[in-house]
């Protein structure tokens, strides 16, 4: 779910090559230059990334690394550092766990004789921690969410100042506010996604016995919005929606949702009834995320020449979302067996994208499709029906 950043070491660092104690003009430029951006991240990865990198330019450290602490597993990790992946610790270990477990500052010039020092991580990462400052991240009401360090102050002097501890408190107690947040954000997306998630996947056993239609439409949805230069948040936006295209089959009897054969035209209509349903049981939401897939339900079986249904859009009147799912979701129905037909021939479905492109499938998806056909086939070939 959260992955950990490395960020690259820019200069390495040299024992001769000393940096001046940054002014207090200095400090206050490198604040002003991150601060708004750690408050308006709203990746808690990113976040992360800027404090870190603000937190090193601030006391002329040669590192930073940014820990969160999992209470549930009892560990810390680096969630964003200068120079190495991933680190996991046990909360009680090392100076960082001891300041996250008493809310504590440490402070320290010789980190190798502090008994509390944890010499496991330098022998894991080959680095030599010499001078050392730790605070712990504080959320609101005493929850400590993690700690920031920085590691080897790079002035001649070599230790960590006053100074240093007042201005990085100061940073400490904003940023951690806005980590709780995006923290707290991040949950509800991914909450959001697994419901809409399984949401999806009920609408899909009610149709078929087996099968990862909705894992492999919600992936080719996001390679068709990517290849289109969508924005990664909206390419995202469409991944988590598009799996609910079909929810407004709940609805829809099993005697024609699985008959075998061809749907005489009674039953094609109530089949079809499946794409208002779907939008009157999401649209309630004010959220974006089911908004979105409000509107993937509804639009995805209009075609570009107004002859879909359920209202005969045409063209760039149907929504964006609406036509990309509807490419992902033919390509996904020809490429599979379904209860009523066979799989299609790769050639015999490329011919018929060629074929209606700009009649059923609005012709820039379609081209998006074609561009990003490798990686749609890496898909299909991952997520196979059992
Ligand atoms: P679905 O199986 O998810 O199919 C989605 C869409 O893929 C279909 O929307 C259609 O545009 C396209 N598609 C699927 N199979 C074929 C095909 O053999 N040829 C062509 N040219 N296009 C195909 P559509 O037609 O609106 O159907 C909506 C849903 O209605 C289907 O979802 C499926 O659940 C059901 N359905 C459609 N036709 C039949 C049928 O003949 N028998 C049964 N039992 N169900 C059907
Ligand atoms: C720097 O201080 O800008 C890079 C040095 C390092 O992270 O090793
Ligand atoms: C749709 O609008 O996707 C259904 C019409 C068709 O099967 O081409
Ligand atoms: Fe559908
Ligand atoms: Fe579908």
């Amino acid at each position: 779910m959260m992955n950990s950043t490395a960020i690259p070491d820019e200069a390495p660092f040299s024992e001769t090559v000393f940096l001046n104690e940054p002014s207090t003009e200095d400090r206050y430029r490198i604040i002003y230059e991150h601060m708004g951006r750690i408050g308006s991240e709203r990746r808690v990865g990113n976040l992360l990334l800027h404090l870190a990198n603000m937190a090193r330019a601030l006391v002329a450290a040669d590192r930073c690394s940014v820990w969160l602490a999992d209470w549930e597993t009892d560990t810390l990790w680096t969630m964003a550092a200068h120079g190495v992946s991933e680190i996991r610790i046990p909360l009680s270990s090392g100076l960082v766990g001891y300041a996250v477990q008493n809310g504590l500052d440490v402070y320290i010039d010789d980190a190798q004789n502090d008994p509390r020092f944890n010499k496991e991580v330098d022998r894991r990462t080959g680095y030599h921690t010499r001078s050392i400052l730790v605070l712990p991240l504080c959320g609101s009401n005493g929850k400590v969410l993690g700690a920031l360090q920085v590691l080897n102050k790079r002035t001649r002097a070599g230790s960590f100042t006053q100074d240093d501890i007042r201005h990085l408190q100061m940073v400490v107690a904003s940023a951690s506010a806005s980590i709780e947040n995006t923290l707290l954000n991040e949950e509800i997306d991914d909450t959001q996604r697994e419901i809409i998630f399984t949401m999806g996947e009920v609408g899909e056993v009610r149709s078929r016995e087996t099968g990862n239609h909705v894992k492999r439409v919600a992936e080719y949805s996001h390679v068709l919005a990517r290849t289109m230069g969508l924005p990664q948040e909206e390419a995202d936006l469409i991944r988590t929606a598009s799996p609910m295209h079909d929810i407004g089959k709940v609805e829809i009897p099993d005697a024609i949702l699985k008959k075998p054969g061809k749907l005489d035209p009674e039953e094609f209509k109530v089949i079809q009834g499946h794409a208002e349903t779907g939008y009157q049981i999401l649209k309630k939401s004010s959220r974006p995320i089911l908004q979105a897939a409000a509107i993937v339900a509804h639009e995805h079986h209009e075609r570009w020449d107004g002859r879909g249904y359920p209202n005969g859009l045409v063209g760039e009147a149907i929504h964006l979302y609406g036509r990309i799912t509807a490419v992902a979701d033919v390509f996904d129905a020809l490429a599979s067996k379904r209860c009523y037909k066979e799989a299609w021939d790769l050639d015999r479905v490329w011919d018929e994208f060629h074929k209606e492109r700009g009649a059923h499938y609005c012709p820039a998806v379609t081209d998006a499709l074609f561009a990003g056909s490798e990686e749609i086939l890496r898909i299909r070939d991952t997520y196979q029906d059992n």
